[in-house]
């Protein structure tokens, strides 16, 4: 029996999660870390903080437990922020993450070759991701820009304070607009236009493959003997492995702060017309993602802030499914996929007096259902054919949200029978970059159980077609009305 650690270094916390080879979780402890708004749009961390939480987060679960049996550790991490560090590979100035705004501006700008970016890198520019993190820098803080030796992701630091090595994986650097998604490797061109270093990045391996041992004198005193640290993956890559959504045609729904449909594919697809990403996966083939900036966030603003109450009396609706005259878009932080629009915000329509309470809240949970459905047959487009997905995610703790989802895009959903996404899947990576394909086959057949399938139902999938086709025509409206 071995044990293998998944750290999964989140935006508001580090979550680590211990497997043992035969499947079984044996134990998680979550830590929390500051998140810092120095100014509106701009959200910043401190990576030492990451560092010290994460040590911290390993005593607490290896207290108590057989250290000899952990054979290694592997990483999930918040995509997309920029960590630059000086030649004595100090941390030069707080992480910009991927949820900062401040450079809408290089985004644009980046945005007026679309062609160029899209042939370099299989992706258009976003505000949330790094290069356009790292021109804001160039030009706002010069003095910073001007110290850079190394420029790595989030969790590819915290492997570098693991191990000592400077490494990524493929997934991740997808997220950085400076990578060639199909070839897997930095993108030249784009380093050449933009005057980056190769030397500043790190080294580029597959999510399964080893960034080197634990430092010698950190796995002493946390107790452990020999450990290889595994590079790992992106969060939601690393959330797909923790689903089992790795074949070809697979579909994971995540269902967080922000919502994603994730779709696997064994050979690299492009949508040129749409804000989809497409990455590579953590299982060596590729994805394409749509991710929505407020989803289970909408359920939370609304109860929490507007209503002050719980989701609990929406169950009053649960008869009138399909028949909502109120509809809600979803856009409360701007929207990424399919817009890429930061500016627009958020909408109720169709109110009356009759309306109830119940059904704005309703209305908020399809809401986000519809957006999920434009990404699904934007990507459906794209020649994938989603026919059923698994979801993860707080979201799916609301059993009527999960049967709203089913009916408007049509399709079965699959509830993973392990409720863990991310820091599992990186738990996952651990194991498959350790344990020899025999027995990693083994522990796939063991860890990859459904708990609870949804079935959509015809009369409700018509009744939700139709008012999805109601839905769609409102963005455009709104848009006319906020440009
Ligand atoms: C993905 C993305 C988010 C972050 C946050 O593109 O921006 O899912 O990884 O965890």
């Amino acid at each position: 029996m071995k044990y293998y650690i998944g750290i999964d270094l989140g935006t508001s916390s580090v979550k680590v999660l211990m497997l043992e080879s035969g499947g079984k979780v044996i134990g998680s402890v979550t830590k929390e870390y500051h998140l810092y708004f120095p100014q509106d749009g701009w959200s910043e961390q401190n990576p030492e903080d990451w560092y010290n939480q994460t040590v911290a987060a390993l005593t607490e679960l290896l207290d108590g437990k057989d250290c000899d049996k952990v054979a290694s550790i592997s990483f999930s991490g918040q995509m997309h922020g920029l960590v630059t560090l000086d030649d004595n590979n100090e941390v030069i100035r707080p992480a910009i993450l991927w949820n900062d705004s401040r450079s809408q501006q290089e985004t644009d700008m980046l945005n007026k070759d679309k062609d160029f970016l899209l042939d370099s890198t299989g992706n258009i520019a976003f505000a949330g991701f790094t290069l356009p993190k790292l021109l804001w820098l160039k030009k706002h803080e010069p003095e910073n820009y001007a110290k850079i030796k190394k420029v790595l992701l989030p969790k590819d630091y915290l492997s570098y304070r693991l191990t000592g090595n400077f490494c990524t994986d493929v997934s991740d650097a997808s997220g950085t607009l400076y990578f060639d998604v199909e070839n897997r490797c930095w993108s030249k061109p784009i380093l050449e236009k933009f005057n980056i270093d190769e030397n500043w990045l790190p080294r580029v391996l597959e999510s399964d493959e080893c960034a080197g041992n634990l430092k010698s004198e950190l796995a002493k005193s946390l107790g452990l003997a020999d450990v290889k640290v595994i590079i790992g993956a992106g969060d939601n890559a690393a959330a797909a492995i923790g689903t089992g959504t790795v074949k070809d045609g697979d579909c994971n729904i995540s269902l967080g702060t922000s919502g994603t449909v994730f779709t696997v594919s064994d050979e690299f697809r492009l949508d040129r017309e749409s804000a989809i990403h497409s990455f590579c996966s953590a299982g060596r083939n590729y994805h394409q993602m749509a991710c929505m900036l407020s989803a289970a966030t909408c359920c939370n603003w609304w109860v929490e802030k507007i209503l002050s109450d719980d989701y609990s009396s929406v169950e009053s609706q649960k008869e009138k499914l399909g028949e909502n005259k109120v509809f809600f878009l979803p856009y409360l932080m701007g929207e990424r996929s399919p817009l890429n629009d930061s500016e627009i915000r958020g909408m109720f329509y169709g109110l009356s007096l009759a309306t109830e309470k119940d059904e704005m809240s309703l209305a908020v949970l399809e809401g986000v259902a519809f957006a999920l459905r434009q990404n699904i047959e934007i990507i459906r487009n794209m020649g994938i054919d989603i026919t059923s997905s698994s979801i993860c995610g707080g979201g799916t703790k609301n059993k009527l949200w999960l049967k709203i989802i089913a009916n408007v895009l049509g399709i079965e959903l699959n509830i993973p029978q392990s409720g863990e996404g991310a820091s599992l899947g990186a738990a996952i990576l651990a194991a498959k970059g350790e344990m020899t394909s025999e027995a990693y086959a083994e522990l796939e057949k063991n860890i990859y159980r459904i708990k609870e399938k949804i079935a959509p139902e015809n009369e409700l999938v018509e009744k939700y077609d139709t008012r999805y086709n109601t839905w769609k025509k409102l963005y455009p409206a709104l848009k006319n009305i906020q440009s």
